[in-house]
């Protein structure tokens, strides 16, 4: 990917977002071992304590929810979360440039519906799903995640959405399902990127069924309370929090469900830069820079980046016995 000075990110925050930070609490103290033993491997050093970015169920989650998984595992949160500015005006989204500011100035006009994702392959239940029959019988739950892009910068973000397995779970996966692809929507019309070479569009990312299954892994609909503006990937767009930003598949048009490893567009396009699993790996260097540090939007000073971007206690045993700098 390119890598390009960062503009100006105005560091105060607006009205609105303080209000809805106050209405969510998202800054909570919750207890349990395990987060104990992750502040004090992983964040020690950076002089955070045991605090962590935490998810928050929406009206409390359902017993044996994906939910339950999360919040019990999860860490107390202590990290600033990003300025809705921050968040929608500096974006990768090359479907409308490839230069931080141009999904925002780009995609205003794109179209978000109507909008149908289509579900094939290795399901009892494949079909083309109407945006609102797909969302509907689901709550959606707030997440606070750090994003950590491939590129070394990251952010704090408030997402909602609806936990991926929860979604999965409704078409009804073969035991031969072992990899499920995202894809986005093709319309050079629409999106000005994709009249230029430079990906192999459509833009195509996948996880692997078990991860796809973990119930970190979100499908947003928004973020800051709001619907999820065009340039974050409206309407409905994957979000990994422990892989790098590139992961995370925006305006998602289609699920397949497959048996081996499918081709993804940023590995395609230089399998020595971007590894298919994309794991946040501080220990494992881009060819061209260090993953060791990044930069937090809207801090002056790098920090350190963790393993698994913190998620390690929650997503580590997904990767047992598999050597990280052969399948980075
Ligand atoms: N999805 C599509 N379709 N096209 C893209 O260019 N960029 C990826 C990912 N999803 C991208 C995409 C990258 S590199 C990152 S870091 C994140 O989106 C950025 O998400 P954000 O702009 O919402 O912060």
């Amino acid at each position: 990917m390119l890598i390009r000075r960062p503009p100006d990110i105005a560091s105060s925050e607006i009205t609105p977002e303080s209000a809805y930070l106050a209405r969510r609490e998202f800054i909570v103290r919750a207890g349990g071992l395990g987060a104990a033993f992750v502040g004090a491997t992983l964040l020690g050093g950076l002089g955070c304590g045991t605090d962590d970015v935490r998810a928050e169920p929406r009206d409390g989650g359902s017993p044996g929810s994906a939910t339950d998984a999360v919040t019990t595992a999860q860490a107390s949160a202590q990290e600033k979360v990003n300025s809705y500015e921050d968040i929608t005006s500096y974006n990768n989204y090359y479907e409308f440039g490839t230069d931080k500011a141009d999904p925002r100035e780009n995609a205003q006009q794109f179209r978000t519906r109507p909008w149908s994702v289509t579900v094939d392959g290795l399901v009892k239940k494949p079909g083309t799903f109407a945006f609102d029959d797909l969302v509907k019988p689901h709550t959606v739950e707030d997440r606070v995640y750090r994003l950590r892009c491939v590129e070394a910068w990251s952010m704090v973000i408030p997402w909602q959405g609806i936990p991926l397995r929860d979604m999965i779970a409704r078409f009804e996966p073969l035991p031969s399902a072992k990899f499920v692809t995202f894809t986005t929507v093709l319309d050079p019309q629409q999106m000005p990127g994709q009249r230029r070479q430079v990906l192999d569009w459509p833009y195509v990312d996948a996880l692997r069924m078990d991860e796809a299954m973990h119930p970190l892994t979100l499908i947003a609909t928004g973020l800051y309370g709001k619907p999820l503006p065009n340039q974050n990937g409206a309407p409905l767009r994957l979000v990994v929090p422990w892989k790098y930003g590139f992961k995370s598949v925006k305006a998602i048009v289609k699920m397949s469900f497959v048996a081996s490893q499918p081709t993804t567009t940023w590995n395609a396009s230089a399998p020595d830069e971007y590894g298919f699993y994309a794991n946040v790996n501080p220990e494992v260097d881009h060819p061209r820079w260090t993953q060791s540090r990044e930069r937090r939007i809207g801090e002056f000073r790098r920090r350190e980046t963790l393993m698994f971007n913190g998620y390690a206690d929650q997503v580590a045993s997904l990767y047992r016995g598999m050597d990280l700098r052969r399948n980075f």
